[in-house]
């Protein structure tokens, strides 16, 4: 049978919550990358990783990158949670060099990588995020040429933001099932 693990990185539970999702439709279990250490990896076929966006880097994947490619066969799928739109080719060439930045050049292009959409809390945001987004829409209010997602983060500053869709993970779950 094959055996699937999800793991997630994740700050303020967006991506943990899709990873218990996606673990609880495949029937599998989900931990966090920091765990990882405890988990013997290597029993599993399929490891899906799964970590929160964060200013040029991917929760948790310093971490698990190192795993990925070390058993032979085993499958690796990545998904990332963020507020930029999944949909555009922009946010998904993006996520992909991220990820790809920290593994080897043999598997550039090998992975399957999918985009969900994640939320924020103003409210909830620990001081360095508060300060990070704090100096991101000092950036943006001066940028010239605003996208439209700069126009939307500036609107929606301090406030919560949920772009949660649970069926949003089909296309992940189809390619955990896919043989
Ligand atoms: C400091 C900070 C930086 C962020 N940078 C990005 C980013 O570069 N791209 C993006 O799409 N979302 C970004 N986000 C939004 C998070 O990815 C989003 O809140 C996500 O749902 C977080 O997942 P988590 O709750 O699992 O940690 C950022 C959020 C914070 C607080």
């Amino acid at each position: 049978m094959n055996k699937t693990i999800v793991l997630y990185g994740s700050h303020y539970g967006a991506t943990r919550a899709y990873a218990r999702h996606i673990a609880g439709q495949l029937g599998c279990a989900a931990a966090a990358a920091e765990q990882i250490k405890e988990l013997d990896l290597s029993a599993y076929d399929t490891v899906i990783f799964g970590g929160g966006l964060y200013a040029g880097s991917v929760a948790g994947w310093n971490k698990a990158a190192k795993y990925c490619g070390q058993k032979e066969g085993q499958r690796w799928i990545l998904f990332s949670c963020g507020l930029a739109d999944p949909a555009s080719a922009k946010t998904q060439n993006e996520v992909r060099t991220l990820f790809e930045s920290r593994l080897p050049d043999e598997l550039h292009g090998k992975l399957p990588v999918f985009c969900l959409r994640g939320g924020m809390d103003y409210a909830k945001l620990g001081l360095k995020h508060r300060t990070m987004m704090a100096a991101l829409m000092l950036f943006l209010r001066r940028k010239k040429d605003k996208t439209e997602e700069d126009e939307q983060l500036l609107q929606t500053y301090g406030q919560k933001i949920d772009f949660f869709d649970e069926s949003s993970v089909q296309p992940i779950l189809d390619e955990a099932r896919r043989q």
